[in-house]
């Protein structure tokens, strides 16, 4: 099968299109033919080494995908065979024409909803959910969405009103980016490539931290005291966010991580089927930049790095 594989870390180039043997489902696996494969952010940082990678090299890159099931493993149901699914494969091995993938990392994919959409919408769409959630959001409450045209940002946007948001505030960078963010939702957008931005806001309840690294400490300066909350689930600077526990002492707020394993389950477990769902019936919607064929990821991943990308890039094999 036709692949993308990586010996090295790098820059986009090392990001090559090559055969490669077609996987074989273990126990508890499938096989799906792939039909659209999701690039991010996170995996352009994992092929530079910010991120370590959880799988010796070389080896196949990407972690999202649909398609459609063509093996299953022992103790994996066979009805599954034929049925179109979204997925993760919890690693590595989705830039192929062919991927293995968990049996327990599966959703199917709804009618109607192209596998294109399925990829774009289901994983950030799925985070977003997972973060208003978490948030716990009450009436009356001012909201901050850090890089807001970003993916998951969008999608915080899109929905943050449904979830109680009253004011919601945006930061974003380039023209059309802001005008996006704009679009999604946002009452205010603030240009995050001005030093010093934090300055401009006012007191936020809610910050969705996704930018991490240095910026964060002036922007929880500005949390709510006693009661504002920073829900930290991105490092997007290459930098976790630089808070200490004296600064939330001073303030009275609270930090919420939000990843890990407990994270990813409820994300996959919960949300991702109900992104999907609100997908199928209209109450949200995939964000798609642009289709590429699967020979060209490493200008899928040039794009993300450029920062030009207005929704997802997917590939199709
Ligand atoms: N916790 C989780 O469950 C989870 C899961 C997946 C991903 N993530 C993380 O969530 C974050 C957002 O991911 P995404 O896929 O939504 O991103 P994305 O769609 O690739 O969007 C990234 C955008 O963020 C903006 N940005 C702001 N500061 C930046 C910086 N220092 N470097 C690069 N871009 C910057 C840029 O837009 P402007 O042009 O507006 O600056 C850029 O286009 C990433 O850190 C990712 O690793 C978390």
């Amino acid at each position: 099968m036709r692949a993308i594989v990586v010996h090295e870390l790098g820059g986009p180039e090392v990001l090559k299109a090559e055969d490669w043997p077609e996987p074989k489902a273990g126990e508890g696996q499938l096989v799906i033919r792939t039909q659209a494969i999701g690039v991010s952010y996170a995996e352009t940082q994992l092929r530079t080494g910010i991120y370590p990678l959880p799988v010796p090299l070389p080896t196949v890159f990407g972690a999202e995908a649909a398609g459609v099931v063509t093996e299953v493993g022992a103790g994996v149901d066979e009805a599954l065979l034929g049925a179109t699914i979204a997925c993760v494969t919890g690693g590595v091995g989705s830039y192929a024409e062919y991927a293995v993938v968990p049996a327990s990392l599966i959703c199917p994919v709804p009618e109607g909803v192209s596998p294109v959409d399925a990829v774009a919408a289901a994983a950030p769409g799925a985070i977003a959910l997972g973060l208003l959630h978490r948030a716990g959001l009450k009436g009356g409450e001012t909201v901050l969405v850090e890089a807001g045209a970003s993916s998951i940002g969008t999608y915080l946007l899109r929905h943050a009103k449904e979830f109680g948001a009253e004011r919601v505030i945006a930061t974003a960078g380039a023209p059309a980016k802001r005008e996006r963010a704009r679009q999604m939702g946002a009452d205010e957008v603030i240009d995050h490539r001005e030093p010093g931005w934090p300055g401009e806001l006012p007191d936020v309840d809610v910050v969705f931290e996704s930018v991490g690294g240095a910026s964060a400490k002036p922007v929880l300066d500005h949390l709510t005291p006693g009661s504002g909350r920073m829900l930290c689930y991105g490092s997007l600077s290459g930098e976790p966010a630089a808070v200490g526990a004296a600064d939330l002492l001073a303030r009275g707020v609270t930090v919420i991580g939000c990843g890990g394993p407990a994270w990813g389950a409820e994300v996959f477990g919960v949300h991702y089927p109900e992104m999907l769902a609100r997908v199928a019936d209209g109450r949200s919607r995939a964000y798609v930049d642009d289709t590429l064929p699967l020979e060209s990821a490493a200008e899928a991943h040039r794009r993300l790095e450029s920062r030009t990308a207005l929704g997802r890039i997917i590939l199709t094999p």
